[in-house]
């Protein structure tokens, strides 16, 4: 239901798409993006974040947006239409929707991207399976000097989310991936680089 009203509230121009990131936090993932050619971000809600990415990336890149939408009561993803609505109002580069996990993306999309993205920013399921298999999914399919951001990955003050397992597996396991240097913190954003090989 409340997903219903603020459908209706979207609809009739009363209200934003929503989005848990911070304005520091979009403007890192906007700079990173930058010019990039093949990127993915996985968990896209409403799209904002995916609007930042179409908008920043070179004007021959792709961007796929992944995300599951499970179908609610209604048998409709009203944060589906709002995404597709939001994200084609940026007149750059090319979307592909990928309805699926991170985690199966990565396995269907891998004969074709591996070795090829620029650019991956997670923000899906924040438990520690579900990162764990969008990290052991997609962190093989990035370039040297690719670029994978991770939301939720870092406990601040105003967003006190030690005991998630996102936090956990980026400190105890992404932290300590021999392949990839962590370059910038943002917030609750970590930002880390492919190493040469
Ligand atoms: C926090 S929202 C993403 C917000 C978006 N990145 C933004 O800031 O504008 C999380 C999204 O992840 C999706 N999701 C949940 N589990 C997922 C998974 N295993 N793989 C990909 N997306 C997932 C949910 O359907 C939801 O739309």
């Amino acid at each position: 239901m409340i997903n219903l009203k603020h459908f209706l509230r979207w609809r009739f121009g009363l209200a934003d798409a929503e989005t848990q990131t911070t304005a520091d936090e979009r403007d890192a993932i906007a700079r990173h993006a930058a010019g990039k050619r093949c990127l993915v971000e996985i968990g896209v809600w409403h799209g904002v974040t995916t609007c930042r990415i179409r908008a920043a990336m070179a004007s021959d890149g792709v961007v796929y947006a992944v995300d599951p939408y499970p179908i609610g009561r209604l048998r409709f993803s009203f944060q589906l239409r709002i995404a597709h609505a939001e994200v084609a109002r940026i007149p750059n580069g090319r979307v592909e929707w990928i309805r699926k996990t991170g985690e199966f993306a990565a396995r269907d999309l891998s004969p074709k991207l591996d070795g090829e993205v620029d650019f991956v920013f997670i923000d899906g399921d924040h438990s520690w399976e579900g990162l764990k298999g969008d990290w052991e999914g997609w962190s093989p399919l990035v370039k040297p000097g690719g670029i994978i951001s991770l939301h939720d990955s870092i406990s601040t003050r105003l967003r006190p989310i030690h005991e998630a397992g996102s936090v956990r597996y980026t400190q105890d396991m992404i932290r300590r991936d021999p392949r990839f240097q962590v370059i910038e913190e943002v917030d609750s954003l970590t930002i880390l680089h492919r190493l040469p090989v």
